[in-house]
């Protein structure tokens, strides 16, 4: 259940990367977990950023603020592939949007500032409809290469998401289950001539005191169908329960429909999600990491296992992007790890580092938003590194042999690679070492040399070294939460690597701090977290 801890901190905000050339005939459909390119059998990863056009204007935020081919250019510049882009029914079912211009929407809400932004950002949209500009947003993002995965976000247009704001779950005051099929059907159709559009996210955070599993099968099965039959080319993204974190009944009783290779659940994951976001920040990191892992796996990851397999896509998560929030910093540590190491699709939220109108306010600003409150800039500057490796695709499902190990740091997003002068350092991921690493307590080699890591000394930098069989160079994972590599130094303590501060590049290591027993540890241990990820990526 739900906290009202969690309740207050949804009614103020609710709520989070290749690229790809776009062909024509862009299609997406599913093989076992995998989403992949239908014509190829290759793999895609969805690496979206939620942008909202869900809101009271029901128009796509910031085209105030930059032009929208810039906006379009800049979200692939940062190395996403695709974008969630959200809508509320009404636009599509209700007479009044839908004859509604941007201009009129606008001014009917005050947004005077708003309106004068969008005449001289982008003055060919300002009377163009309310539908005519989600079209040119999505025809844009399409010739930017981008994908679109668009997203039933509410009903009635407004902030998502709460309890008991009549747009939660079926028969709430605003949510007529026919009126969202309807507007399934409508949207189903309308983009089904987009090949940008590959796939649609079915319904937004699904909560409230009448949510029933009884109900979910009886639409969800409806709703399915209907997006497949108007559009059978689109992925049909599922979400669960309580806000989009649970699916674990489908344990019990599949979904039961045949969608040719098109379903794919999704789930959100934020530092609030079981709502207590302090445990980040008061409890021992470690263990509060593997705990929530633990937890997203069972309710939700279990979908990419068993016999009948389906893609996971991580459709929200998100930070505080201006780094203020120790709780979300390291959720977002912990969260790097899951799902680099996973290799998952996902969605970050959000783009958007402004909304028109939010909580009353006019020009709202999104501290969540990977964009400042301009557009001008991303609002953490080291936003690209710390988000390189999670946006390439790590697992290739057409090759089943493992070729070697790239080594992760999640708190600075950088990985272990060799320098020119022999020296272990972290660097981009785009040029990292590959590595060899057999498990259990066993050398890790820098792949195709006789050279392994080795510990020379506490708060020392770790070294290349060609004796891989002293017990400085007989690496294994250790702690409960699986996030730290240790070895024994020459007096026999464990010594875990480290990045010891953001700003170098050195890698150390340095007493183990608690990483045997992190149960009883709060002391903040991510810059001695690493992630040993096996890849069986073709080596070049
Ligand atoms: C919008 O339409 C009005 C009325 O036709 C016109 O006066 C105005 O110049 C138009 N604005 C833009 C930005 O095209």
């Amino acid at each position: 259940m739900l906290s009202i801890a969690l309740q207050s901190f949804l009614l103020i905000p609710l709520l989070f990367f290749g690229s790809l050339g776009l062909g024509n005939s862009l299609s997406l459909s599913t093989s076992a977990r995998w989403v992949v390119d239908m014509a190829s059998g290759r793999r895609v990863k969805l690496s979206c950023v939620n942008w909202v056009a869900h809101m009271q204007p029901m128009v796509a935020e910031g085209l105030d603020k930059k032009p929208l081919q810039d906006i379009a250019s800049k979200v692939a510049s940062l190395g996403f592939n695709c974008v969630r882009l959200t809508w509320a029914t009404y636009m599509f079912t209700r007479t009044q949007p839908v004859k509604f211009t941007v201009a009129q929407s606008l001014n009917s809400l005050g947004l005077g500032e708003a309106a004068i932004g969008i005449v001289s950002n982008n003055p060919s949209l300002f009377n163009l409809t309310l539908l005519q500009a989600y079209d040119a947003v999505v025809d844009q993002l399409g010739t930017n290469g981008l994908m679109v995965v668009l997203d039933n976000h509410v009903s009635r247009p407004q902030w998502c998401c709460g309890d008991n704001d009549g747009n939660g779950f079926f028969g709430d005051t605003y949510f007529d289950p026919e009126e969202w099929l309807q507007g399934l059907d409508i949207v189903a159709k309308r983009f089904s001539g987009k090949s940008q559009v590959v796939g649609m996210s079915i319904r937004n955070e699904l909560r409230g005191p009448r949510q029933s599993e009884t109900d979910w099968y009886r639409y969800i099965r409806r709703g399915v169908k209907k997006i497949h039959k108007a559009n059978p080319n689109v992925l049909v993204i599922v979400s669960g329960l309580n806000y989009d974190t649970e699916l674990s009944f489908l344990k019990g009783t599949p979904l039961g429909v045949n969608l040719d290779n098109k379903l794919v659940y999704e789930a959100h994951w934020y530092s609030f999600s079981e709502g207590n976001r302090l445990v980040w920040k008061t409890q021992p990191p470690g263990q509060v990491c593997a705990d929530a892992i633990r937890r997203l796996e069972d309710r939700a990851g279990f979908v990419m296992e068993g016999d009948n397999p389906v893609p996971m896509f991580i459709s929200e998560f998100g930070v505080d992007q201006t780094g203020e929030n120790p709780a979300d910093n390291r959720f977002l540590s912990c969260f790097l790890a899951f799902a680099v190491e996973r290799d998952m699709d996902w969605a970050m939220w959000a783009l958007q580092g402004s909304y028109y109108l939010r909580n009353g306010q006019a020009g709202f600003e999104e501290t969540y938003g990977v964009l400042d409150g301009n557009w001008d800039q991303t609002r953490n500057p080291k936003f690209q590194e710390r988000f390189r490796l999670l946006q390439e695709i790590i697992q290739d499902p057409r090759s089943d042999t493992p070729t070697y190990h790239i080594i992760f740091h999640p708190l600075s997003g950088l990985c272990v690679r060799v320098n020119e002068n022999n020296s272990v350092e972290a660097s981009d991921c785009r040029d990292r070492s590959h590595w060899s690493y057999e498990g259990g307590q066993a050398p890790i080699r820098l792949l195709g040399t006789g050279l392994c890591l080795g510990v020379t000394g506490d708060g020392l930098p770790v070294t290349l070294s060609s004796t891989c069989s002293s017990e400085q160079s007989n690496w294994s994972i250790v702690s409960s939460s699986k996030l730290h590599v240790a070895a024994k130094d020459v007096e026999g303590r464990a010594l875990c690597l480290e990045i010891n501060s953001s700003n170098s590049s050195t890698i150390l290591t340095s007493k183990c701090v608690c990483s045997i027993d992190d149960n009883n540890c709060d002391e903040n241990l991510e810059t001695k977290w690493f992630k040993l990820i096996p890849t069986n990526l073709k080596l070049n």
